[in-house]
């Protein structure tokens, strides 16, 4: 196996090639993919084609898969631990926003993982770096933001999934978090909609602050804009980087096999 690994950014995302993600990987390899996957933050694998059974055996070796309670419907009957991601009206889709994977529980996972199985001309996906989105804010602001906790709520997803906004989970998390395997610190926010407030703050303290992070999180220079082909597994560290699901693709078919593992509480 001859692994190479090619930065798409100046920022987040690499591809990697030389490797078949269905074939066995030797734990040299692995050891590689798990550097790879710490430093870029999203892994790009094109033309791997990857049915459930293979996409789970490969999730397996990050973690233990689990399926978010609003996502339930979305299982695969005979993988229930992978969700079909499949084509929603724009009115409906709550993943067009920058958001982490599932803030609004205590533990939300650590690794999202996506099997491409049907594309539509569009349906990109654009990653921030969190960890930059962070590290760009100047040390007085860094110092004000430290022991915020951000109170996170489903709302968009709940939303989608036919549940009451006023039914849907929430949590309370720090806004400032630190990874547990890179010792980084990272911004924690999502998507106005689904972020309720800052503990302690006001709405007319909190809600300028977290609208300046997130419009400063998400600029271009922070971002990887993936266009997804057939076969393509794309792996993201859900806890330091937002993702977003551009809808610019009406009601053609769009087809992503899912695996989220499961991660700790941030902290
Ligand atoms: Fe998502």
């Amino acid at each position: 196996m001859n692994l190479k690994t090619t930065p798409l950014t100046g920022s987040v995302g690499a591809a990697v090639e030389g490797i078949s993600l269905s074939e066995p990987l030797t734990s040299e390899v692995f050891e590689l993919l798990r550097e790879a996957f710490l430093r870029h933050c999203v892994l790009v694998f094109r033309d791997q084609h990857l049915a459930p059974a293979p996409q789970l055996a490969f999730a397996r070796l990050w973690g233990e898969p689990v399926v978010p309670a609003l996502l339930s419907k979305l299982q695969l009957g005979e993988y229930p631990e992978l969700v079909q991601i499949r084509t929603m009206s724009k009115e409906l889709v709550s993943t067009e926003a920058w958001h982490y994977d599932a803030p609004h529980t205590p533990v939300p996972p650590k690794v999202t993982m996506l099997s491409a199985q049907v594309v539509p001309a569009g349906g990109d996906t654009m990653w921030s770096n969190q960890y930059l989105a962070y590290e760009r804010l100047t040390p007085v602001m860094q110092r004000m933001l430290q022991g915020l906790r951000v109170h996170f709520r489903a709302v968009r997803l709940a939303r989608s999934q036919g549940v009451a906004a006023s039914d849907a989970p929430s949590a309370v998390h720090p806004l400032v978090r630190t990874h547990p395997e890179t010792g980084r610190k990272a911004l924690y926010i999502g998507h106005p909609d689904n972020v309720m407030g800052i503990e302690g703050m006001t709405e007319a303290e909190g809600r300028p602050l977290l609208n300046f992070l997130y419009v400063h999180s998400t600029q271009p220079d922070n971002v990887y804009r993936h266009m997804w082909r057939v076969g393509d597994v794309v792996m993201w560290d859900n806890r330091c980087t937002m993702h977003y699901a551009v809808h610019d693709y009406g009601d053609q078919e769009r087809v992503l096999n899912r695996v989220t593992l499961k991660g700790e509480a941030p902290a």
